[in-house]
């Protein structure tokens, strides 16, 4: 017998929303709206700050006492995520009550809010809420990001999504907000996917037969560079680090081109499949994460994924950098000289600061060839900006203030957050080599790992609006947290969509 919640608010949106992008989530959301839901397991209660509860007229009516009592109670703080359980019969079934603490119901708060309720309602569970008039969005972007899993097993997984069932008093914008968060989470979970995937399996051509496969049917066009093609054209660094590898390099250029384009951003990605450092070998324990050293590049993917769902009216190119840095006969050395694309010189100090020379090649070529408004790259680059920013800013550098500030306010906006850090230019100089036109890394120096990292990569953007993402923190979570699920986080989706969707200027 369902169970009813009372008020009809709109036609119902669908029992489940069509499954946007590529790849099934573990939960969905019905942006709710009929008299009658379907039978739920749970239903969730939000408590603000404080302990006041949300008003929620139709499922107030199914508790035992009024939910302010409840939460008083439990001695409920509101904080977002907290949540205190009861059970109560409804007809012939047993409902757990959930009392959800939402906070300040800030996006930030929603968004970890809606992730601890998936967790409670994973496995074919139903659970109904309702956030009055508040971020549909955010509380959804929380549920479908929250219940993100990653699993390899030996049979199909036959896990059944979780639902939520979602009562707005502003229906109309729930369900748009409904429609977005699909669309991000759908994004992210690409990402996730493709940084948490073993590298066994992920060889720079697996991750640009993944980049067709998840762009397919989205107004993207991808053209897969091959090794002696980028030989031909002189990406010195990507031949390089590729070439201890059995698996060759591949330069993933990704295109997505609206009618009467606003700008043109070029979205540059580090794709190492795997990092161990080279000849200039990582020790195990570094070594066991890094088969995520190619997160900026999945979530370049990821976000060309996406942008004609959300109509993003600025072109965007992406160009992901992939290679795999190992040790052999063939890898290149410490002390080598390369040639990065457009011929600058580089004397090779650390073949484990690989991410750099990559990157390098990609940025030259976009500017060489692209001429785009803006260049936004992002990387897992430097343990020392996970050891400056820990796990929730990434490092921002730019070279334009208007660009930084935007991408500030789209990460604080997203979740996604971001601190800028200097361009200094006084550490410059420990980038001279006595060979080379520059060195990728200090002999010795100043420290400053990160920014020595950016103010190499500056050298190969010129003139053009230029910001650098160092997600070496972020990129993955070593323990699932409010949205964030314990390994890959897909950070950089959320931000670079956001701050896409709101068209950037041509002038950076
Ligand atoms: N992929 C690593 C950076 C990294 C470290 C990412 C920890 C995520 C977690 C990068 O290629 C690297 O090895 N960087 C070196 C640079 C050094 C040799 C100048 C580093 O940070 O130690
Ligand atoms: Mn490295
Ligand atoms: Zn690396």
């Amino acid at each position: 017998m369902p169970l009813t919640v009372g008020a009809s608010l709109l036609p119902r949106l669908g029992s489940r929303l069509p499954p946007f992008g590529p790849r099934p989530l573990e939960a969905y959301i019905s942006a709710i709206t009929s008299g009658e839901a379907e039978p739920a397991d749970l239903i969730a209660i939000g408590v603000q700050d404080g302990g006041a509860p949300l008003a929620c007229a139709p499922l107030d009516a199914l508790l035992p006492a009024s939910a302010s009592r409840l939460a008083e109670s439990y001695g409920h703080s509101g904080k977002p995520g907290e949540i205190a359980e009861s059970a109560i019969s409804v007809a012939d079934r047993v409902v757990r009550v959930l009392l959800l603490g939402v906070g300040d119901l800030s996006a930030g708060a929603l968004r970890r809010a809606g992730a601890e309720l998936a967790r409670r309602c994973a496995d074919g569970k139903t659970a109904v809420t309702d956030i009055g008039e508040h971020d549909a969005q955010a509380f959804c972007e929380g549920v479908l990001l929250g219940g993100y899993r990653f699993r390899i097993r030996s049979s199909p997984d036959e896990a059944v999504p979780g639902e939520v069932q979602l009562l707005s008093a502003d229906p109309e914008a729930a369900v748009a907000g409904v429609h977005r968060a699909t669309i991000v989470g759908q994004a992210v979970a690409a990402a996730r996917d493709l940084a948490n995937t073993p590298s066994a399996g992920k060889s720079p051509q697996w991750l640009a037969d993944e980049a067709i496969r998840i762009t397919a049917g989205r107004g993207v066009d991808v053209r897969v560079w091959a090794e002696e093609e980028l030989a031909a054209s002189g990406f010195g660094g990507l031949v390089a680090v590729g070439s201890g590898s059995v698996r060759p390099p591949r330069l993933i250029e990704l295109s997505y081109q609206p009618p009467d384009p606003t700008s043109h951003v070029v979205l540059v990605g580090k794709g190492i499949t795997f990092d161990s450092g080279g000849l200039s070998l990582k020790p195990t324990d570094s070594m066991k994460l890094m088969k995520t050293d190619m997160a900026g590049g999945g979530a370049v993917i990821a976000v060309l994924s996406a942008l004609a769902d959300l109509g993003v009216s600025a072109r965007v190119t992406g160009l992901v950098a992939a290679a795999e840095n190992m040790p052999s006969g063939s890898a290149y050395r410490p002390g080598d000289v390369i040639s990065q694309y457009g011929g600058r010189s580089v004397e090779v100090l650390n073949t484990d600061a690989e991410g750099r020379l990559v990157l390098a090649d990609a940025l030259a070529y976009a500017v060489a060839r692209l001429a785009p408004d803006q260049i936004v790259d992002i990387a897992t680059l430097t343990g020392a900006a996970r050891v400056a920013l820990g796990g929730v800013y990434a490092a921002l550098y730019a070279t334009s203030d208007s660009l930084a500030n935007s991408l500030v306010a789209a990460g604080e906006a997203s979740g996604d957050r971001l601190w800028r850090m200097p361009l200094e230019s006084g550490y410059r100089p420990s980038l001279d080599s006595p060979v080379a036109e520059i060195a990728h890394v200090a002999r010795s120096g100043p420290g400053a790992g990160s920014i020595l990292a950016a103010l190499f990569l500056r050298e190969f953007v010129a003139a053009t609006p230029w910001a650098h993402l160092d997600i070496a923190g972020p990129g993955r979570a070593g323990a699932d947290d409010g949205e964030l699920t314990k390994g890959a986080t897909g950070f950089g989706t959320r931000l670079l969509l956001t701050w896409l969707a709101g068209t950037p200027e041509r002038a950076g």
